[in-house]
């Protein structure tokens, strides 16, 4: 995949690149690292790419140079989901707290997703991803919102990962907009109070089209969830690592999932 993002230079890679026979389709799940269970893979993966810029001030560069780097590992891990068998991926790119900084890094993101779902478009479309994008999507940049658009309406028919990408998200804000649909339907007569149940509000929430995560994964240290998934995320497993996100390769991930295989879920049982 390319990422040729016009604004920020090309860095070489720290590490190894993926090798192309890792990412054909049908020696996909060979390549799955021999001490993981095939059958214990969690289905869903959710992570919080967090520590694009503590990465890049450790060089000396400006922030935007780790979320141009942070893209090249999220290109890396959705491909690894798919060679692994991992059936769905949810990303948080962009939180609604994350206006909270300056124009310029949020002009660089919003640019920065833009070309990537463009770029992207035709490899996702090869490796049968299918793209969806979650969040508040009323007040981003026209441009982008015709990017996911197109890369939505592209995939939707593909059987591969479900890949998800959180671009002003916030949890609460998603809670708080369920509430409000649920409650129009009982205003106008088509539910009944009685018919508000768990089931009836994750069926109102982006994430109706998926099962919860069964892992999340944090990077950069912080043992927070920062407004993401609060809803989903109620059994899933947390696994936070100090690996700053443009630096989770291939065997990070590898040993967060070995990490989530030696957990005993309980979920609430004896
Ligand atoms: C995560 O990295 C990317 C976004 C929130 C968009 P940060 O930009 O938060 O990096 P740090 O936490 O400042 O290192
Ligand atoms: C969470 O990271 C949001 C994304 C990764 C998009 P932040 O860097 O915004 O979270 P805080 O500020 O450390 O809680
Ligand atoms: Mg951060």
């Amino acid at each position: 995949m390319s990422l040729a993002i016009s604004q920020a230079p090309k860095l070489p890679r720290s590490h190894t690149p993926v090798p192309s026979q890792m990412t054909s389709k049908t020696t996909s799940l060979i390549e799955l690292p021999s001490d993981l269970d095939c059958t214990q893979l969690p289905q869903h993966i959710a992570v919080i790419m967090d520590g694009n810029g503590r990465w890049a001030k450790n060089r000396g560069f400006p922030r935007i140079m780790g979320h141009r780097r942070g893209a090249d590992t999220l290109r890396d891990l959705l491909r690894c989901c798919k060679d692994w068998g991992i059936g769905a991926l949810t990303v948080y790119a962009f939180s609604t707290e994350n206006w909270g900084r300056t124009l310029e890094e949020v002009d660089f993101l919003m640019t920065l997703f833009e070309n990537l779902f463009q770029l992207e478009l035709k490899e996702m479309v090869a490796e049968g991803v299918r793209l969806e994008v979650v969040g508040n999507l009323d007040n981003i940049p026209a441009s982008l919102y015709d990017a996911i658009d197109k890369a939505r309406a592209a995939t939707e028919h593909n059987q591969g990962v479900r890949f998800t990408v959180a671009i002003n998200y916030g949890g609460r804000q998603e809670i708080v907009r369920a509430c409000q649909a649920i409650a129009t339907q009982v205003q106008q007569g088509s539910i009944e109070v009685a018919d508000i149940d768990e089931n009836l509000l994750s069926k109102h929430l982006h994430t109706a089209h998926l099962p919860d995560p069964d892992l999340l994964i944090r990077t950069s240290g912080e043992m927070r969830i920062s407004n993401f998934l609060l809803w989903q995320l109620a059994y899933a497993e947390f696994y936070v690592t100090d690996i700053l996100w443009p630096d989770f390769d291939r065997r990070a991930f590898h040993q967060a999932l070995l990490n989530y295989q030696q957990r005993h879920r309980r979920f609430g049982k004896a």
